[in-house]
């Protein structure tokens, strides 16, 4: 960054649009391989938050790959800048007053980390969407897995390339074997129990 670009106060502050809306900003950050329910259980997540009057916004991997993100790939390096660029972005939309659910294979520990630094303390929570790869690969909803054990996609995220699950998720869902019903009613009994909404 330049040394001639500077940082502006704005007028309405961060507090003054958290009272305005009656919640507590948050990124809902979740985590897990491909297929296993990422997108699906933050869809009806935001559902029941809508259905709540809250106000939110979903970022999703194949969405913003088709814009913000088209140039980049699944090689370790263009994962890491996905997921950076992603971080900077909630950080945004959760500035703004919003709860921010952002659904990415995020693979690597650090990268969630560093996202979860980034942000003011106590807004990231970790949402492991725990499916194993057996059930995964059996779902294969778009038939990513077939493709990639025949070698028709490389760096396959849980097949060539590694996925380092949470050690710590602030919410542990066991994806392969509740309803989504269910599943998205334990994210938001937690954002209830933490005061993020009522
Ligand atoms: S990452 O690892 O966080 O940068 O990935 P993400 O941005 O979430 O994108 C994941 C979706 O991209 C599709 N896809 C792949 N996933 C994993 N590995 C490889 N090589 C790959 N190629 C394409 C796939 O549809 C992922 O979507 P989900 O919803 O996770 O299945």
């Amino acid at each position: 960054m330049s040394d001639n670009v500077v940082w502006h106060q704005h007028q309405v502050s961060h507090d003054d649009r958290c009272k305005q809306k009656s919640q507590r900003p948050c990124v809902l950050w979740f985590t897990g391989l491909s297929g296993s329910g990422k997108s699906t259980v933050a869809n009806a997540v935001e559902s029941l938050l809508f259905q709540n009057q809250n106000h939110s916004y979903l970022l999703d991997g194949d969405n913003v790959r088709h814009g913000l993100n088209k140039d980049l790939n699944f090689s370790d390096e263009d994962r890491v800048e996905n997921i950076r660029r992603i971080g900077e972005v909630s950080k945004l939309f959760a500035d703004s007053g919003l709860i921010v659910l952002s659904a990415f294979i995020s693979p690597f520990r650090s990268d969630r980390q560093q996202v979860k630094d980034l942000l003011p303390s106590g807004q990231f929570i970790e949402v492991f969407v725990d499916t194993p790869l057996e059930v995964c690969e059996q779902r294969d909803p778009k038939g990513l897995y077939k493709k990639a054990r025949a070698g028709d996609i490389k760096d396959f995220t849980g097949l060539d390339s590694p996925y380092e699950s949470p050690l710590e998720p602030d919410v542990h869902l066991k994806a392969g074997d509740k309803p989504v019903e269910v599943l998205a009613q334990e994210v938001v009994d937690y954002l209830v129990d933490k005061g993020f909404v009522k």
